[in-house]
């Protein structure tokens, strides 16, 4: 068989693992949800949605801005809505923001309709990938390694809700996707055991 041959085949392979959901990314700042995400669309044959980027959109104006003018609560009503309306859109690989599987309603409604991926990455990961960039409000307003602890304490139990957890460190983004789909494919197998009832849950 040629490579060619060869990476159709296994392209194929995968798509028989890859659950008729939309696929949610969900960690804190600097976990690579954006680039781990628009590889692994790329991979499954899917689009990529970052929903920070929507929520720019449907705002007509920046993160920052929004958190300037109309504060945090304001934010987080607006990242549910377009939430909500990506997850009823059609089948997707969606990069959540980092706070977003961290508010209840947010996090009830991707558990009802996605699967949901939470990308594991220690502080120093964090610090290290967040640092000298100026489009997060939160790390803006201290010192980022003790927002980001702050963050580690509050959140990491609610990440933990997560269908699936994928640890990611200092390694290149497409090996985090190998992960992801190695869990992917893990995760589906499960299903499949557990009986036909649970093959579409
Ligand atoms: C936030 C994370 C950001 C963005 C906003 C708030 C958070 O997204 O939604 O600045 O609360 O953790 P990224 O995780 O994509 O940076």
């Amino acid at each position: 068989m040629t490579n060619a041959a060869k990476s159709i085949g296994s392209e194929i392979e995968l798509q028989r693992w890859v659950p008729s959901r939309t696929i949610v990314l969900v960690g804190l700042m600097g976990a690579g949800k954006s680039c781990v995400g628009r590889r692994l669309a790329t991979r499954i044959g899917r689009p990529f949605i970052d929903a920070d980027a929507e929520i720019e959109a449907a705002a007509g104006c920046s993160i920052n801005d929004i958190f300037e003018r109309l504060g945090e609560p304001a934010f987080r009503e607006g990242e549910r809505r377009v939430m909500s309306r990506l997850l009823d859109g059609p089948l997707a690989v969606i990069a959540a923001g980092g706070g977003a599987f961290a508010e209840a309603d947010t996090r009830t409604l991707i558990a009802a309709k996605a699967l949901s991926f939470w990308l594991r990455a220690e502080l120093d990961v964090l610090v290290r990938r967040t640092a000298g960039r100026a489009h997060r409000p939160l790390l803006n307003a201290g010192d980022p390694r003790m927002v980001l602890q702050r963050l580690i304490d509050k959140r990491h139990p609610l990440y933990a809700q997560a269908d699936i957890v994928v640890d990611t460190g200092d390694q290149p983004a497409e090996a985090t996707v190998e992960r992801v789909l190695d869990a992917l494919r893990t995760y589906a197998a499960a299903r499949v055991s557990a009986g036909p009832a649970s093959l579409h849950a």
